[in-house]
């Protein structure tokens, strides 16, 4: 089976996903409606809220969803929409899911407040979940996506910055919003404490992962594909793992990111430059062990036949096969 197939094991479930989120977004304004709707509905990869429903499946050991993770997924997908939203004004970004951004087609005033407004939606089901520790869990995300935000903001074109704290800030941007929601879907399927941590730590390091593969694919993968401009992290100042490895072989990159990338000429160049040293590959090491760590926890949780777990496995292998 093909790791992407594990998105029809759960398709049920994303088309009912698919359909709410459009409901839930119902605003009383009809422009921020609209620009909310805009992105939903321009489909998005959904592997947050797939990684909730496999995550409550193989918790719940066979039984039935609760209605409370259904929600949680669909909570969960509506912050990461939020989050890009407001990333997509900060990274000036003009595509998103390959239509234009909130910015780009309303206005920036008009990301600002719809980006508040699926924040706010978000927190108003979270607290509808009557789950304390739940909403408690959760609601920190929405604190760490900024702090991850203003990380990156303050050391833009700082090659300087360690690999440590480069994971650092990927944890704040990406990884906890994946880390809490599979904590959360493991508290609504009453597992004890350890199992809860477990699964935070699962999605914490797939989280990382995945955030690696997308700075790896920002520099290897075309617009087309990716639905959003490529080299956008470069032109941003936004230095991400691949450079972070090359410069050590390649002096002539700290020039280019001392000029701040002064033309569309010096990105190029500047990919070209990273094409060929090994940063592409140490980068996808990283991503590697990564998802290998996520993959190890969940295997200590239950037996690796089971089912519902090899569906964990799966979608830990997508992240990475985005790249291969
Ligand atoms: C993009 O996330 C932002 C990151 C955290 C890397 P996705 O790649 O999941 O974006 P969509 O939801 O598929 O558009
Ligand atoms: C993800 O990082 C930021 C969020 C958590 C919204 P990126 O800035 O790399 O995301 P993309 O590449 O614009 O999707
Ligand atoms: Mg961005
Ligand atoms: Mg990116």
């Amino acid at each position: 089976m093909k790791s992407q197939k594990v998105f029809a094991v759960i398709k049920p479930n994303l088309e009912n996903l698919n359909r709410n989120l459009k409901s839930m977004v119902g605003a009383r304004h009809p422009v921020l409606s609209a620009a909310s709707k805009h992105l939903f509905s321009a489909g998005g990869k959904r592997i947050r809220p797939a990684i909730v429903i496999l995550v409550a499946k193989a918790s719940m050991n066979g039984q039935n969803l609760k209605a409370s993770h259904e929600r949680l997924a669909e909570i969960t997908e509506i912050i990461h929409t939020a989050s890009l939203v407001h990333d997509d004004v900060i990274d000036e970004c003009t595509t998103r899911r390959g239509v234009k951004t909130v910015h780009n087609a309303f206005s920036t005033k008009i990301a600002v407040l719809a980006g508040d407004f699926l924040f706010a939606q978000s927190s108003w089901y979270l607290a509808n979940l009557n789950n304390l520790k739940v909403v408690k869990t959760i609601s920190k995300v929405i604190t760490d996506f900024a702090e991850g935000e203003i990380r990156q903001g303050l050391v833009n074109f700082d090659a300087s910055v360690s690999i440590n704290e480069y994971i650092e800030k990927s944890f704040y941007k990406t990884a906890s919003l994946i880390a809490a929601s599979c904590k959360g879907a493991a508290m609504l399927s009453d597992l004890g404490l350890s199992e809860q941590d477990e699964y935070y730590l699962y999605g914490k390091h797939l989280g990382l992962g995945f955030q690696i593969v997308d700075d790896i694919l920002d520099i290897t993968g075309s617009t087309q594909d990716l639905g959003k401009p490529s080299g956008s992290d470069l032109k941003n100042g936004n230095l991400t793992a691949p450079i972070f490895f090359a410069i050590i072989e390649c002096p002539e990159l700290q020039i280019l990111i001392d000029d701040e990338f002064g033309s569309e000429e010096d990105i190029s160049r500047a990919i070209y430059l990273i094409k060929k040293t090994h940063g592409i590959q140490k980068a996808k090491d990283l991503a590697e062990e990564h998802i290998q760590t996520a993959i190890n926890i969940f295997s200590t949780l239950k037996s690796k036949n089971d089912s519902y777990y090899h569906h964990l496995l799966l979608i830990s292998n997508y992240v990475l096969e985005r790249i291969s």
